[in-house]
């Protein structure tokens, strides 16, 4: 029985292709709200096309569609290769695939109507957060059954992460999104207050922790080890950093209600798990990044391990400015500005996207049994998503810093120096640059997509072995 037949690679495949496909959606959103904070016209006055309305789903593409599907790919890839079992409940793994589309279908249908309960992250409605819970009970029993099923004893590192993101996304997103419906497309929270708000960016922070975050360890923790071929650096280290990092995430979500009705304490409670977050944080970024000791070299002439390593690199970068970010002095600058969408896109375009890059173009010649068709194009890809990130977000870390000192410029009597409209002016130029960059990163995808539809359908016999032997 060769690999493809042994491990079940359909559902693998139908994932890593979606993500593709999603990421260029959720991107073309993004770049098509980019330019409406450019030139407003753009709006057309057509309330489902309005700036409002798109914003969420474009977060929803690219955070739970784009990401959401590389994580269920590698996630099934992994548990497989590493427990040395095929996957448990082929059936349920197909749901697990038609019911997420559906999820997003859903989203890209109720969203651009307006239909939302207004929690960010978290806006579709009741019904389909209900679906949303069926798929992921099933997605958990398909990979916990697996691990469960496992050939060898011991659990790679890897899983730890995909688990421990299965497990508390669950948990967040049932709890936040409790609510009393008052008809099929509307309900009420049954939190109020600051309560609310509270729950609501304990589950906000924790998707990033949890799903921006720990499952994309996990890719790296496979991923950056088979494509440079070496053992993880420090296998006590990733433990170390496992439980510290999913302890430490939880409480720090009040650092997105600084200077609000949260009560003190609590903002300053958030803040000092941040700051102690960094140590985690900075712990998997250095397992990342030394994993090459001894074949630096690769990175010549190697690009996926380019995109890999460099995701990591933009992964360190985050995670020092987010601490940074969650101080309360600093908050006070940079919490409504730019700033935070630098910082937001620097963790989602650098890391999270990149790596899910990386893992893809190591992913589909083996799940095809082909050879990539153009190692070039891979080259050109990594510098396209290298340069978008950098026009990306260095304009908004001049915009938002930009804002933040002028919103706060005061004359000697007290009064505003400038009125808002000067503000948004300033930031015009700024705008543009970063449509730039997405536009870039953008196009880096659509060449991503040419060179996987060639490798797809060229699909000759690998001439040198592709199927690197199991973990
Ligand atoms: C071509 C690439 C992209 C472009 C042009 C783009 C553009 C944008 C724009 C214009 C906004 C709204 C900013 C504002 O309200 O001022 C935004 C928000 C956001 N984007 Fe993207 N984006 C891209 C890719 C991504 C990816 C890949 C992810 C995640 C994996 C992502 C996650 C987010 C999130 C979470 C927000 C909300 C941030 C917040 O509320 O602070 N974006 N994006
Ligand atoms: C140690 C790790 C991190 C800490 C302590 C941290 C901290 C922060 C802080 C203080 C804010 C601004 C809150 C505000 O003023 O409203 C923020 C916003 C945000 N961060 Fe991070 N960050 C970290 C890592 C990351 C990473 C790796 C990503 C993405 C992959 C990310 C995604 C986001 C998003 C999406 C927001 C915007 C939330 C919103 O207002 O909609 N963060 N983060």
């Amino acid at each position: 029985m060769n690999t493809s037949e042994m491990y079940n690679y359909k559902v693998v495949r139908q994932f890593a292709i979606m993500t593709i496909v999603w990421g260029i959606v959720g991107m073309l959103v993004g770049v098509f709200i980019a330019s409406q904070l450019v030139w407003p016209v753009l709006n057309f006055d057509i309330a489902w096309l309005t700036f409002g309305r798109l914003r969420p789903l474009h977060t929803n593409a690219v955070v739970f569609a784009f990401g959401g599907s590389a994580l269920f790919a590698t996630s099934y890839y992994v548990v497989q290769r590493t427990c040395h079992v095929r996957l448990a409940f082929d059936r349920l793994a197909s749901f697990t695939f038609w019911g997420w589309n559906l999820v997003i279908v859903l989203a890209a249908i109720t969203l651009p109507m307006g239909l939302t309960s207004t929690k960010e992250y978290a806006e579709l409605e009741w019904p389909i957060d209900i679906l949303i819970t069926v798929v992921w009970v099933a997605y958990a029993v398909v990979f916990f059954g697996t691990i469960m099923r496992r050939r060898m004893k011991h659990i790679y590192v890897a899983n730890w992460f995909f688990g421990a993101f299965i497990l508390t996304v669950a948990i967040l997103h049932i709890f936040n999104n409790l609510a009393i419906p008052v008809g099929l497309f509307k309900s009420y929270s049954v939190y109020a207050g600051v309560q609310d708000a509270m729950v609501q960016w304990w589950y906000g922070h924790n998707a990033v922790g949890f799903f921006l975050t720990a499952g994309f360890l996990g890719i790296m923790y496979y991923f950056i080890p088979k494509q440079a071929n070496r053992p993880v650096y420090s296998y006590r280290l990733s433990v170390v950093h496992f439980w510290a990092l999913i302890f430490t995430y939880i409480w720090a979500g009040p650092h997105h209600l600084h200077y609000t009705a949260l009560p003190d304490w609590a903002q300053s409670l958030g803040m000092v798990f941040s700051l102690v977050l960094l140590a985690p944080s900075w712990g998997g970024m250095i397992n990342g990044i030394m994993t090459l000791s001894g074949a630096w070299h690769k990175l010549r002439t190697d690009p996926i391990l380019k995109f890999l390593v460099v995701s990591v690199s933009f992964y360190g970068m985050s995670t020092f400015e987010g601490p940074m970010m969650a101080i309360k002095t600093v908050n006070a600058l940079s919490h409504y500005t730019d700033w935070t969408i630098g910082h937001v896109h620097s963790g989602a375009l650098g890391w999270v996207g990149m790596v899910t890059i990386g893992a893809l173009y190591y992913l589909i010649p083996r799940l095809y049994n082909s050879e990539i068709y153009s190692v070039k194009l891979i080259e050109t890809h990594f510098w396209m998503a290298t340069l978008g990130i950098v026009l990306y977000i260095t304009s908004m870390w001049i915009s938002g810093i930009m804002q933040g000192l002028m919103w706060r410029a005061v004359n000697e009597d007290g009064t505003l120096i400038y009125s808002f409209i000067e503000t948004v002016d300033a930031m015009h130029p700024y705008y543009f640059i970063r449509l730039l960059g997405g536009l870039i990163y953008l196009a880096g995808m659509l060449v991503m997509a040419y060179n996987i539809a060639r490798t797809i359908i060229n699909k000759e016999p690998a001439v040198a072995p592709v199927l690197a032997p199991a973990h």
